[in-house]
């Protein structure tokens, strides 16, 4: 499947994008080892989510879908998971499978989590280290998936102080810790998404935080609760960075999460001149949300600042196609975490800008993007449902129409892009 943009932009919209992935994952984790019921709307009906409901099905969760964005999970309580009867497969996503493997860490049955080729190719030494230390026993092929953890029931408490900035490491070693014997306790070197801490305590969990540490106390019991989604923020960024681009559009997206651990995105992008408002800010339970309104913008290049990384981790191809549109030069520095995502992200979006004839220079956790015109030309997603979404977006102000290779990827994170973006103005077609 490929997309074929011809320039053009959008126009004055109202869109709303499909619900938060991060939250989407963890509302069926912890609503399956809940008491009672969780009724989750606004869910993500892409296929990441989709694998992780599949995988708690799996292990004998009842969960109903009384239509395509709500879904009741009849949760089992902290030991009624079972073991499942075949490899959990957790497709493309890395969260289901980080998370996974913490939850699977403290039950007393094995399973195995497999992926696509994308998902076999990335690290997962980052979790099994300290799951191991907690007492997991976690077989990989050499740090890579598949993964097969052997639950030995006993897990004890650690103190882990992360090497790396990583909200998946923080939430599966949180959700072992549930499962542990003693407090287990985590330090991040940088802020990173805190969605699951959030969920915990309004389940009734009871997180410590101290400094920069966060603490669960063992053997706590979660109660199952109605969870509202919010808007996906990363999946808004798409639709933010075309309205930015557009010559005179004010576009309203309703209902997006503006949890101050993600709104990376909207920091870096007013730095560089976008005018971007939140109305409306409400709270969806534990979780803020806004109306985001933006209007076409002048943007200009800027030494982005490595502290806002880990709270924009998954927006820098939206970033890179804003500094390839911006005046003067963008310097992106301390982002080599991207390398390590659904694609080597820096060289992807590198390669894709230079192919509509925008000069980058790689650096092995960075990047220079020197901002100009885009020209017409074919470019490839690397299978990245981000990387195929920011290019798509580059193309609405190309010289020329632009083609985007290998984009059914896109379905994981955002389900209906094409026509959203269509809706609003972007001249979009999707080819099979
Ligand atoms: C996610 C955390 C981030 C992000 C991913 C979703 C999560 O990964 O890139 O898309 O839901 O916890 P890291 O925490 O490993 O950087």
């Amino acid at each position: 499947m490929l997309f074929r943009v011809h320039p053009g932009d959008v126009h004055n919209a109202t869109v709303a994008v499909p619900g938060d992935k991060s939250i989407s994952h963890r509302a069926l984790m912890l609503g399956s080892i809940a008491d009672g019921e969780s009724r989750i709307s606004g869910f993500l009906n892409g296929e990441d989510c989709l694998a992780t409901l599949e995988a708690m099905s799996a292990m004998g969760v009842r969960i109903d879908r009384p239509d395509d964005t709500t879904v009741v999970v009849h949760g089992v309580g902290m030991r009624g998971l079972e073991a499942p009867a075949a490899d959990l497969d957790m497709g493309n996503s890395g969260t289901a499978m980080r998370l996974m493997a913490g939850l699977l860490a403290g039950q007393a049955f094995s399973a195995t989590l497999v992926g696509d080729a994308s998902l076999t190719s990335r690290p997962m030494g980052r979790i099994i280290k300290p799951l191991g230390d907690m007492g997991a026993e976690i077989h990989s092929d050499e740090g890579r998936p598949p993964l097969t953890i052997r639950g030995t029931g006993k897990l004890r408490g650690i103190h882990y102080d992360m090497p790396i900035a990583s909200a998946q490491v923080k939430s599966a070693v949180l959700l072992a810790g549930l499962y542990a014997t003693g407090d287990t306790s985590v330090t991040e070197p940088a802020v990173t998404r805190d969605h699951t801490e959030r969920m915990l305590e309004s389940m009734g969990v009871d997180i410590g935080r101290e400094g920069g540490r966060l603490t669960v106390r063992a053997q706590q019991r979660l109660r199952g609760c109605n969870i509202q989604v919010p808007g996906d923020l990363s999946s808004a960024a798409f639709v933010v960075l075309a309205a930015l681009l557009a010559k005179d559009a004010d576009v309203l997206i309703e209902t997006v999460g503006v949890n101050p651990t993600r709104t990376g995105v909207i920091d870096i992008l007013r730095a560089m001149g976008a005018d971007i408002s939140l109305e409306n800010p409400r709270m969806f339970a534990a979780e803020p949300v806004a109306d985001l309104r933006v209007r076409s913008s002048t943007l200009h290049g800027c030494d982005v600042d490595p502290g806002l990384v880990s709270l924009a981790i998954d927006e820098f191809p939206v970033l890179f196609v804003a500094a390839g549109a911006a005046s003067g030069v963008t310097r992106f520095s301390g982002i080599g975490e991207l390398r390590v995502k659904e694609s080597d992200r820096i060289a992807a979006m590198a390669a894709g800008l230079q192919s509509l004839g925008i000069s980058v220079e790689e650096s092995p956790d960075g990047a220079v993007v020197s901002g100009g015109e885009f020209s017409g030309g074919e470019v490839e997603s690397l299978g990245d449902h981000r990387i195929a979404m920011a290019l798509a977006v580059a193309g609405s102000v190309a010289t020329g129409p632009v083609v985007v290779l290998d984009v059914a990827a896109v379905d994981t994170s955002f389900p209906g892009f094409a026509a959203l973006m269509g809706s609003a103005g972007l001249n979009i077609e999707v080819r099979e």
